[in-house]
């Protein structure tokens, strides 16, 4: 039977290795995707999302996440959470409610709460650290984590049952209550079980103007390949924002059908995914925009041992 899975950044590998394992074996796609997720929330290392990530500008941590299920589109987000391990467990709980799916903030905390969720202070001497000295350089440059992000997966399981799921602590510096793509609904990811599955990283306040993922999903379902999908959502919509705007901020999108087939594009120099099927081992591989083409090459080992994000 047909299984994959596909996540953002290189940091997803150990995830993914487990989540392979456990989808080869029958598991469910929500508990493989959660096992994505909740291995980078918990890492201290990777400084974009649980764990050790980078507070906004006031010293605070503040959450977001998302999970969607692709069969019945049930839907679960948090945003701006503060002091809980892992969120995208919230967000998947919130996926059961017939209403109240978004909760942000204290509200989010509330429901955590009473739901049995495990509190942790998420700020790590070194995060509090980089946060210390960005303040006394007084610079306000706002911009993505570069080489990092928000950690998206999307896969299907031998059941056929798709989902998507991600986790972030958003832009380091960002305003108190900032909440970016990762959390809402077509933006930061979409799936279909009939069609597909997608999940994006980058600029949120670029990404949510162009409700990426659910683009990507639509545009599987009129015939695209997942890579075709993948390279005409990003490159049109990062031209649109060039033509309207002038600029485009980083944008990544990866995605993957009902039939485990992988796509993925961006319109950066250097974007990291990690995907594993029942066809391909867990591959780390790096996709970069040059000259108007997508470039995916598997990443060597050496780049793997060197860079953990
Ligand atoms: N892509 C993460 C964010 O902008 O919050």
């Amino acid at each position: 039977m047909k299984w994959g899975v596909i996540a953002t950044w290189r940091m997803a590998l150990d995830g993914i290795k487990k989540a392979a394992l456990m989808l080869d074996q029958d598991g469910s796609i929500f508990d493989s995707l959660q096992q994505v997720i909740t291995e980078v929330e918990d890492c201290p290392d990777y400084t974009s999302v649980g764990y050790g990530a980078l507070p906004n500008e006031k010293g605070i941590i503040e959450l977001d996440a998302a999970f969607m299920d692709g069969t019945t589109l049930s839907f679960g987000a948090v945003s701006g959470v503060i002091n809980f391990k892992n969120p995208v467990k919230i967000a998947r709980k919130l996926m059961d409610e017939r209403f109240n799916t978004f909760l942000a903030g204290q509200g989010a905390q509330e429901y955590a709460q009473i739901n049995g969720f495990e509190e942790k202070n998420m700020m790590t001497d070194c995060s509090y650290n980089i946060w210390q000295k960005k303040l006394l350089e007084k610079k306000e440059v706002l911009k993505p984590y570069d080489g990092h992000d928000t950690v998206g997966t999307a896969g299907v399981d031998t059941s056929s049952r798709m989902a998507a799921a991600t986790s972030t602590s958003g832009l380091f510096m960002k305003k108190t209550g900032r909440i970016g793509d990762s959390p809402l609904p077509g933006c930061g990811l979409y799936s279909d079980s009939s069609i597909g599955s997608a999940t994006a990283t980058g600029l949120g306040e670029d990404i949510m103007k162009g409700c990426i993922c659910y683009e990507t999903v639509r545009l599987m379902e009129y015939g695209l390949s997942p890579q075709d999908a993948a390279q005409k959502a990003v490159e049109q919509f990062n031209k649109k924002l060039m033509d309207r705007r002038g600029q485009a901020g980083d944008i990544s999108v990866v995605c993957m059908n009902k039939d485990a087939k992988w796509g993925a594009a961006t319109n950066t120099g250097h974007f990291s995914f990690v995907t594993a099927t029942y066809s391909e081992k867990p591959t780390v591989y790096i996709a970069s925009f040059r000259d108007g083409k997508q470039i995916i090459l598997p990443a060597t080992e050496e780049w793997i041992r060197n860079n953990k994000e």
